[in-house]
């Protein structure tokens, strides 16, 4: 495949015919990612109801070794964090995607007082809390529509509540630049105040390892790279033609990061938003870093958040973690 280049291309403006699409933030980021060199734009934007599909089928690929492990060493330690958690903790997940997860943490906690998952699309929140209360009719379930990347106000503690624990699954954090996760961190720390972090980090590995979890036999990660072209069709009225675009994912060693990129496959133009952007073959949009990260490393971005590492569990072959982070005191 042709390497990614990152070329500074012209871009030229015209009226838009799709003025309400333009106005959002998908719009504006994309203008803003396609005209910066080089070309990015967030992974955040992977997530419609077709990119989150197409991320279920992920997880359960035979290359994709994050989610099956880490919910692994969730069964595995089950006990063991529900000690640590203690009765009538409330469980705080950031994001609400993780289900299967979050059903395994109600299960063996000691009695839990409420459950309140956070999430910037209420949809997807109220279609979760949903499926849970049907479930759990006795627990407290309180969604919070909100960025939890920023200042983040949870509703204060029900009476006779526990530890509020905090759950941020699936190495998510690693999908952050190294400022946003520490930023991240400093947010939990503070709304966990005197309770604790439960957080999976996926951990460095052998490049191979890495490089088939992002290049799966069957073209399911490409199809949710690729799915960020067509959302922009679907959405915002651009004119992408997904044949003319690759998905590149590659280990960078010493950024300890997948990077996933679409690489233009020949000279194309692209009309967005009442723009044109021109990519030359081999010009890269960097779509997504996913962080490796060592024990060590994931406790000391921890601390520096106000975290007091506590226990760690991984599992025998050494490719995920999950973290027992105690927050200050309250
Ligand atoms: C959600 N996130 C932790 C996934 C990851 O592994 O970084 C997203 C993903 N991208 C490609 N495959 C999975």
């Amino acid at each position: 495949m042709t390497p990614p280049r990152h070329a500074s291309k012209p871009v030229d403006r015209q009226t838009t015919h799709c003025a309400d699409a333009s106005g959002s933030a998908f719009a504006r980021d994309l203008v803003a990612g396609l005209s910066a060199t080089p070309r990015q734009i967030s992974p955040k934007y992977f997530y419609d109801t077709a990119g989150s599909e197409i991320f279920e089928r992920i997880c359960e690929l035979p290359e994709y070794y994050p989610t099956r492990t880490e919910m692994g060493l969730l069964m595995a330690h089950a006990d063991e964090i529900a000690a640590l958690a203690g009765p009538r903790a409330e469980i705080v997940e950031f994001g609400a995607g993780a289900l299967q997860k979050i059903r395994l943490l109600l299960d063996a906690f000691d009695a839990p007082a409420g459950y309140l998952p956070i999430d910037i699309s209420g949809e997807h929140l109220n279609a979760a809390a949903a499926e849970l209360r049907r479930e759990y009719p006795q627990l407290a379930i309180q969604p919070v529509t909100a960025d939890y990347t920023q200042r983040l106000l949870l509703p204060a503690p029900a009476a006779g509540a526990g530890r509020r624990v905090g759950f941020f699954p699936g190495s998510t954090i690693g999908n952050f630049t190294p400022s946003e996760a520490l930023r991240f961190l400093e947010v939990a720390a503070q709304v966990l105040r005197g309770g604790a972090l439960l957080i999976g980090a996926d951990l460095v590995k052998d490049p191979a390892t890495l490089h088939a979890a992002y290049n799966d036999a069957q073209g399911v990660t490409a199809a949710f790279n690729l799915n960020l072209l067509a959302r922009a069709n679907r959405e915002l009225g651009a004119d992408f033609d997904l044949d003319g675009f690759a998905h590149h994912a590659f280990y960078n060693v010493p950024a300890k990061r997948i990077e996933m990129h679409l690489v233009s496959r020949r000279d194309q133009e692209v009309h967005l938003a009442g723009q044109n952007f021109t990519l030359a073959e081999g010009d890269s949009i960097h779509t997504e870093n996913s962080h490796k990260f060592t024990l060590a490393g994931l406790r000391e971005l921890a601390a520096q958040a106000g975290f007091t590492a506590g226990p760690a569990w991984t599992d025998p072959d050494g490719l995920f973690s999950l973290h027992w982070l105690q927050a200050p005191a309250a």
